[in-house]
């Protein structure tokens, strides 16, 4: 097996993705493309870890509202596992702007939120959804968000079909 192809990303299911209820329909996108789950939780954001796991964006404008959205209620935070799992993870996602993102995708599929109104109303953009955008991004990710213990080791049937 060619394991320097197979990578983790993070990915974490917003507040908007619990509140609207939403959790199963997501993570089945994930299941079904053979991703693995190798780690999940809940948590309730703090602005600390706000600040940690959004520090690309502190110093931006829109970021206020960003941690105002991502501290706002319960997430549910996951590693997955698979061949090219930062770019594919990407992918089923899709553009950060749900306006943008095409059909198909999890933003283009359960969301219509854009920058134009977002802005005006002085709120986040409500995109469902977080991932990993780089393999740098989702290594300091996976550490930010879970320790070692808490990411495990079995075997699912893709990798009998797959690997
Ligand atoms: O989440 P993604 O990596 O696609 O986008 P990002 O550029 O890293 O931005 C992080 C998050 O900030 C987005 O997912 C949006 O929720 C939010 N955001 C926003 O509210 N307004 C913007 N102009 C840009 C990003
Ligand atoms: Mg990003």
């Amino acid at each position: 097996m060619p394991k320097s192809m197979i990578q983790r990303t993070l990915v974490l299911l917003k507040p908007d993705a619990i509140q609207r209820s939403l959790i199963g329909t997501i993570l089945s996108r994930f299941e079904h493309a053979g991703l693995k789950i190798v780690a999940m939780k809940m948590v309730w954001v703090d602005k600390e870890l706000s600040k940690k796991h959004y520090s690309e964006h502190i110093n931006k404008d829109f970021y206020k509202y960003l941690e105002s959205f991502i501290t706002s209620g319960p997430l549910i935070a996951i590693v997955l596992e698979g061949i090219f799992a930062v770019e594919i993870v990407r992918k089923i996602v899709g553009s950060t702007e749900p306006k943008k993102a095409l059909p198909g995708t999890i933003r283009g599929d359960f969301a219509h939120h854009a920058y134009d109104y977002a802005n005006k109303a002085g709120i986040a953009i409500k995109n469902l959804i977080h991932a990993s955008s780089s393999i740098e991004e989702a290594e300091k990710e996976v550490k930010l968000w879970f320790k070692e213990k808490e990411i495990h080791t079995y075997k699912t049937v893709h990798e009998l079909h797959v690997f």
